[in-house]
Formats: structure tokens, sequence, C-alpha cells
């Protein structure tokens, strides 16, 4: 494997050499930080077989695109359209207009043409879904500059809301930052049958945190180690790429998709009214029924969909969500775990303006979903849980002491069996080192909270740990068991932090699904 060590020397050259000030040089095409080396495994291509119903182009590509008045911004972006199917499978959301949204149903076949154009490595991974290991976006996948990586697959999910961004070796955080990031919308019978909002009706927020220079580009990381680990915090909040996010809604029910696609930063979430939100789903789709909670709380990758209704509004009303945001560091989220979180109600990140006409009432389902509960007593090591101990220390972020090694490399504690349900259980309270909370993402399935204990873990600070989940927050001296299926696939997958800055650190592995 010594092909990966000279890439993973190179990387960790060039990443240095990168630091703060080389960021917008870098945006600059042909600046000479691509990297010849990448990825030693073939990129898969179209194959005859493979009949789809939709087919896409997709492309990451440097481009600009005006974000604040004045100067326009430089940025990386998804670009594409529909070669086959339904030409709505692929739309671009308002606001600045550059976050692309894939909208497909259970059961299709995908085939979607990616396009490498940065000057650098990349992949696509597809966040939440239960994908073969060739699909998935694993790093060891990734793609130089001009190359392409044709992906082909079922969607196997249930209705929900996903998403999709790069995962390059120790570069998904700054190419995230950098406008990569999209919508994976799966929509199915069971969805259909709720009767939710659709349409004008059902709008996605997308959540991410930028700050800019005087000339309007983006900024991001200081140089060095520390600025790391603390990860990234931005000076705005900007919802759909907009730092304005403004929209008129009709009297009528809404359901609102809310993704936090931010870097490190986590939200806590309010209507500006006052009212409860009503939770309707989570990561990995809609809940069995509705939930109401007076504020949510969303780590990096989570997704929470909420229903909300404006017809008792009057024309001109505004409501705004309202979002308190939190670094991850053990002081900053100290006010967040004992509850004794400033209700200032935070800053109003989407204003919603009532527009005229009449009201149109609508009722929420009492019962939204069904979904094949996981049981605890079919778990092969209900006992025991495979614990996985997060630590931050000496400029490494570690699970269960180890970083992100070779791309394939799989430790005997990381090799599960294919058909077994297991528990799992983050534990965040190693009694060293620097403290934080940990967003810990698992791939390729989704799972169920069963226990959240330690400081802070009641309801209060917003948790949204019901339902089908694919990322769980967890908060400084606090540890989360949770019930997963391997089901379907033999492969290698990942599971990290989704602090990008601490996956880019290494604070990720791979686990193994064998027969
Ligand atoms: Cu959102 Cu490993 O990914
Ligand atoms: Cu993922
Ligand atoms: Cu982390």
């Amino acid at each position: 494997m010594s092909t990966h060590d000279t890439i993973d020397a190179d990387r960790r050259r060039l990443v240095g050499a990168a630091g703060a000030a080389g960021i917008v040089a870098l945006l600059r095409p042909g600046t000479g930080l691509a990297t010849e080396a990448h990825a030693a495994m073939p990129p898969a291509e179209a194959t005859a077989g493979f009949k789809p119903d939709i087919e896409l182009e997709l492309n990451a590509v440097a481009d600009e695109i005006r974000v604040l008045p004045g100067n326009a911004t430089r940025l990386w972006r998804f670009t594409g359209r529909v070669l086959r199917g339904n030409p709505q499978a692929l739309s671009f959301l308002d606001g600045s207009g550059h976050i692309p949204v894939i909208r497909v149903r259970r059961g299709q076949k995908l085939r979607i043409h990616f396009t490498n154009r940065l000057p650098e490595d990349s992949i696509v991974h597809w966040h939440g879904l239960h994908i073969v290991q060739r699909m998935d976006g694993h790093p060891m996948y990734a793609i130089g500059s001009g190359k392409q990586y044709v992906y082909e697959f079922v969607v196997n999910n249930r209705a929900g809301t996903h998403w999709f961004h790069p995962h390059p070796h120790e570069r998904t955080g700054l190419q995230v930052y950098f406008g990569l990031a999209g919508l994976f919308l799966v929509g199915d019978d069971e969805e259909d049958a709720a009767r939710l909002p659709r349409g004008e009706f059902d709008l996605p927020l997308v959540i991410q945190d930028r700050s800019f220079n005087d000339a309007n580009q983006l900024v991001y990381l200081a140089p060095g180690m520390m600025a790391r680990m603390m990860g990234f915090q931005g000076d705005r909040v900007l919802v759909n790429g907009s730092a304005e996010y403004v929209r008129p809604v009709a009297r009528a029910a809404h359901r609102m998709r809310i993704l936090n696609a931010s870097n490190s930063t986590l939200y806590s979430l309010r209507w500006s009214d006052g009212r409860p939100l009503t939770l309707i789903a989570t990561d990995g789709g809609l809940l069995e029924r509705p939930l109401t909670r007076g504020s949510l709380t969303l780590g990096i990758g989570e997704r929470a969909d909420v229903w909300v209704d404006f017809s008792e509004r009057q024309p001109g009303d505004e409501i705004a969500l309202a979002a308190e945001s939190w670094s991850p560091s053990l002081e900053n989220v100290t006010g967040l775990q004992t509850g004794a979180a400033p209700v200032s109600g935070g800053r109003p990140i989407a204003r919603f303006r009532v527009a005229a006409g009449a009201a149109r009432k609508s009722v929420l389902p009492q019962r939204l979903s069904a979904f094949p509960a996981l049981r605890l007593e079919d778990a092969v090591n209900r006992g025991r849980p495979r614990t996985v101990q997060l630590s931050m220390q000496r400029g490494q972020a570690m699970l269960n002491g180890r970083a992100f090694g070779r791309m394939d490399e799989v430790a005997d504690d990381e090799k599960v069996k294919l058909g077994t349900t297991e528990v799992w259980e983050f534990a965040n309270d190693a009694s060293f080192g620097m403290r934080m909370a940990h967003p810990m993402h698992v791939h390729n399935l989704q799972f169920r909270v069963i226990e959240r204990s330690g400081p802070g873990h009641a309801l209060s600070a917003g948790f949204t740990d019901e339902g089908l989940k694919d990322v769980v927050l967890v908060l400084p001296g606090q540890r989360v068991k949770m019930l997963m299926k391997f089901e379907d696939y033999t492969g290698i997958y990942l599971y990290h932090c989704h602090i990008l800055e601490h996956e880019d650190l290494g604070m990720m592995r791979n686990y193994l699904v064998r027969a």
C-alpha cells in the first residue's frame, strides 16, 4: 500500500501549504494546487446492463456568484442537467441559486455522470443513502481534475431529506465551505399518503455559516492545528446560499426541510413568534407521528423537517426562523448543556412574509409513517455495546485512539457481520484532552438512538433523536447508544465526526461489513 503513503504524504504537504492566505489564490483556476496523484481505484464507468430511470450530469466547477451587494463571490459549485427522465429531477434552490436539489423516488434507478472540474481531487458522497460501497463516495474513489466518475444505483431509502457533498481525503471541509453541497430528496408512496404540503409549499432550508473579506470573497480557516481543532465559525448565517433570506409564503401549511450543512456550527432553532416547532421528520424520513418542541438543536449534517401553518396569519405578517449559533467547544456548549442556554431567540436567519389571498386550512395527520422497528433484543451484543471513545489530544482527533489511516484500513473491532443488528455507543467522556461536542455520522445506514446519558441529555436541549438517524450530536460528557442493522451490502464504509475540520483531521474510520 505504498501508493497510499505517497499520496497521503503529498496531500499533507499541500494542505499545510494552502493555509488561509492561500485560499483565495486556491480558488483561481490553475494555481497549481492540483494534485496529480489521485486514488488508485479506477473510476466507475457507465455499464450497459443498467437502465436508469433518471440520468443526470453533475459537475463540480469554479464560478462566481453575487452573494452580497457589490463584488461577486468566487466559489465552487455544482452545475448539471437532466439527461433522461423527469425534468424536475435536478433543480437549483432559490436564494443565490447555486445549491442543487436532486428529487427522486424510492426504487428509481439513477445514473449520475460526475465530472470534477476543480483544480484538485474530489468525489461525491450521498449522505444518508443505503448504497453499495463503490457508489458511496468514499475518499478511496476520489478522481483527479478533469476526470469523470459514473454513479449507478437504485434508490433504496424511504422518503426523506438527504444530501450530497464531496468527500476527498482531508479536503472535505474546504470543498463544502467553498460551495459544494446539495440536497437529495427521496419521495415514496407512504409519504404521498400522508398528504403533506408539496410543490411551492415544500421549502428546503440549507443553513451554512460563512465569512467574507472586504472584497466579498470567502475566508476559510486560519492556519494551524488549533483552528482545525476548534472548527470553523463564519460570521454570517446563510440560508439557501443567501445572506438575506426572505420568502413570501401563502396563507397555508408548509413543510420546511432544514439541513445544517455548516462546517462546524451547531444551531438551536426557534420560531420568532414563540410558537412551538412541529417536527415531522428527522434524518431518515418521516416520524411515526408529529412532535412539538420549543426549540430544535441541529448538529452538522442533521436534518429536521418541520410543518408550519401560516393560514391563521394575516397578509403582511412576518414570521422568522431564528437561530442561536454554537461553536462545538466545551465553553460554548455549556449553556446548551445545562439548559441555561440564553433564550434570546437567536438571530432571524430566514424570514417568511405572508402574502395576500384566502387562507387554506389543512390538517396535519397524526399518523405519518411506519418503519421497521429495530429491536434491542435482536442485537447480537445487547449487553456489551461496541463503544467508540471520542477524543482530541495533541492535535489529533480520534476514534478509540485512532485516526483515519490507510484508505482501506479496518481494525478487528471495526468488523461487523452482514445481516446482524448491533448496539453501538459513542462515548464523549474521555478524561483527557480537549472537550467538544461531536456530531457523529455513520455511512450506509439509518440507526435508532436508544439512550442518551450524561450532562445535558434532557430534551430541553432540543435534540432530534427520534425516528431514523444518520447523525447524532454527542455533547461533552455524554454517551449515546444506537441500534444499527447491517443489511444488503458487504464492504467498507465510514463513520466519522461531521465537524468537517475534525473529519479532515482524521476523526474518521472505516468499518467493514463482512459476509
Ligand atoms: Cu456527510 Cu461521510 O458524510
Ligand atoms: Cu454520509
Ligand atoms: Cu468532532
